[in-house]
């Protein structure tokens, strides 16, 4: 039976574009793995779509003079773009509000929401927050300014202070204006529904304490999430939370109770069961039937993980797990059939700064225009070497920068010198001396056998660092091959060989191009379209990227294709002209 995995990356916001920070985060190391899967032959859903419910997008709709519909489906439209463009290939890109998904997102999600509540997991509690009397309604926390009560910003929002970082109880902003009628807010009372968090941290620190230690059941989860997770719970203990609000831009509360007019779930809520919305409308879509979803949400053989950026650890650690867990008959955390299955690992990458040439790095910043976007970024170059780049430097343990000189120096070091350069030498010397045929594989030495167990010896390393989505050990594991390769080469010395040993010439350029063989397979997920070009010179057959083929030998008098340019030499001045 096939492994089965349910990979999501996180739902962005429809109110802009994708930078390549959001790349680096969670989009490209999700679909790195997603095509490694694949490749050694498990069956995967790869999930994923807009966030369009909640403040953030219906604040830039207000900034743009747009109705928030037009804004989300035209950001939606272009985050779909973008992705596709970078090789990034979701089974769905749906979006929580848009119109072919809202549908069956409202459904799953408000039965979501009747499921923890006839659970008794919700409490309806009445509270006071910032009410405008010109716009007669509530505010949202983003829709309030004033000075910060920490540091006298007089630019702080109602939750959060820009200048000092701090985190603010919209209560207690000093001389708060709202953004929607500039009008002073008023305090009033309104009602919430509160997630019993409290009732469900034990379950959750036992749980998320399982994956400290790599076990049979999968590797251990990294260290950023459960210092997070775990951290947070065992310091401040996990308060209830409001799961609604006061808006009417979201899923609305599906309780026939007069005090849930006019309000919708959280858009934190509401965000994480687009995932599972998202894969009932492909099951619907591919007619696989109206239950199929369960297939991948209800059943402890399909693994499910999310990829995320940091921002999104508690979210996902935390909360969502204990939407899910506030569902279960069961007490079992291992996972009951039918029951929604608790995440099988959440793959977090720190942020990513920037430094442009001659500057300090800096955190990517949209206001300040400091980011390289990707729209920009494809209209010059290629998805491949963002991809090197974004897997060589990733953020997976701490941040670390995109670094535009680095940038230009390891495409055209490291994928243009070091791989592109080995194929190249390789192929241009097979269409040389050898009619563009495989040499014969002759009588193998020890150096030619030992360079063929390098090639072995990487599959299974790169395999485990990816199992583990360890994607930048993958890689570089994929470069030590690489490395070794062009070694070999030049111990073996072709060039010279040919004037005085064809036989020796011919096994050298033979243990040459099964290194590439298997160096095809093994950087496909990571740089598909490179994989495709380097399996198109080897003439490979379409499935290239099986894992358990890496190493399977081209036959001698297999004929080659020409060689291809795999790298192009890149130059700053392009990627940056108006910088
Ligand atoms: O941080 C963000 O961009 C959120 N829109 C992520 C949501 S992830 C999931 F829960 F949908
Ligand atoms: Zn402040």
């Amino acid at each position: 039976m096939a492994r089965r995995f349910l990979v999501t990356a996180a739902l962005p916001y429809s109110n802009g574009r994708l930078h390549v920070g959001h790349i680096a985060g969670a989009y490209l190391p999700a679909d790195t793995y997603v095509r490694y899967l694949r490749a050694t032959g498990a069956d995967v859903r790869f999930i994923c779509g807009s966030d369009d419910n909640g403040v953030a997008a219906l604040k830039t709709a207000r900034e743009q003079n747009r109705s928030v519909e037009e804004l989300t489906a035209y950001y939606n439209e272009c985050q779909r773009r973008d992705f596709a463009g970078l090789g990034i290939h979701f089974d769905i890109y749906g979006g929580t509000h848009q119109p072919a998904y809202v549908r069956i997102h409202e459904k799953v999600s408000q039965d979501f929401f009747l499921r923890i509540h006839a659970k008794g997991f919700f409490t309806k509690r009445t509270t006071r927050q910032l009410y405008d009397p010109e716009a007669n309604q509530f505010l949202p926390d983003r829709f309030v300014r004033g000075k910060c009560p920490h540091c006298g910003s007089e630019r702080a929002f109602g939750d959060q202070c820009e200048e000092c970082g701090r985190a603010i109880d919209p209560q207690t902003l000093l001389n708060p204006v709202s953004l929607m009628s500039g009008a002073t807010p008023q305090l009033r009372e309104t009602v919430h529904w509160y997630l019993r968090l409290d009732r469900l941290q034990s379950k959750l620190a036992q749980w998320l304490s399982s994956k400290k230690d790599v076990t049979a059941a999968g590797a251990a989860w990294r260290a950023t999430v459960l210092n997070q997770s775990l951290g947070r719970i065992e310091a401040e203990g996990l308060p209830e939370r409001a799961m609604t609000r006061d808006l009417t831009w979201g899923v609305p509360v599906p309780l026939d109770d007069p005090d849930a007019k006019g309000k919708s779930l959280y858009v934190w809520f509401d965000a994480p069961i687009g995932y599972v919305s998202f894969t009932a409308a492909l099951c619907e879509r591919r007619r696989e039937g109206p239950n199929a979803y369960e297939s991948w949400w209800r059943d402890p053989d399909c693994k499910v993980v999310h990829f995320i950026g940091e921002d999104n650890i508690v979210f996902h650690a935390i909360t969502w797990p204990a939407m899910m867990l506030a569902t279960h008959d069961s007490d079992d955390l291992q996972g009951v059939r039918g029951e929604y299955q608790l995440p099988h690992n959440v793959v977090a990458n720190s942020f990513l700064n920037i430094k442009f040439p001659g500057q300090e790095e800096q955190k990517i910043s949209k206001s300040r225009g400091l980011a390289v976007w990707i729209e920009d970024y494809l209209k010059t170059f290629e998805p491949d070497p963002l991809r090197y780049y974004l897997t060589a430097i990733a953020p997976e343990n701490a941040r670390t920068a995109f670094d535009i000189d680095d940038f230009i120096a390891r495409n055209n070091g490291e994928l243009l010198n070091a791989f592109g350069n080995f194929f190249n030498r390789t192929i241009t010397f097979a269409h040389k001396y050898f009619e563009g045929k495989v040499p014969a594989a002759g009588k193998r030495d020890k150096q030619d056998e030992e360079q063929l167990q390098r090639c072995r010896e990487a599959v299974v390393k790169t395999g485990g660092e990816l199992e583990a989505c360890r994607f930048k050990a993958g890689l570089s594991e994929v470069m030590a091959l690489t490395r070794a390769g062009n070694l070999y080469f030049d111990a073996t010395k072709p060039f010279m060989s040919r004037k005085t040993d064809m036989e020796a010439c011919g096994r050298a350029i033979n243990v040459c191009l099964q290194t590439c063989r298997t160096l095809t397979t093994l950087i496909s997920p990571f740089l598909p379209a490179t994989g495709e070009n380097c399996a198109a010179m080897l003439r490979l057959g379409a499935d290239y990227p099986k894992w358990s083929a890496a190493t399977d030998e081209l036959p001698s008098g297999q004929p080659l294709a020409e060689a291809v340019i795999l790298v192009k030499k890149l130059d700053a001045k392009e990627l940056f002209s108006e910088a």
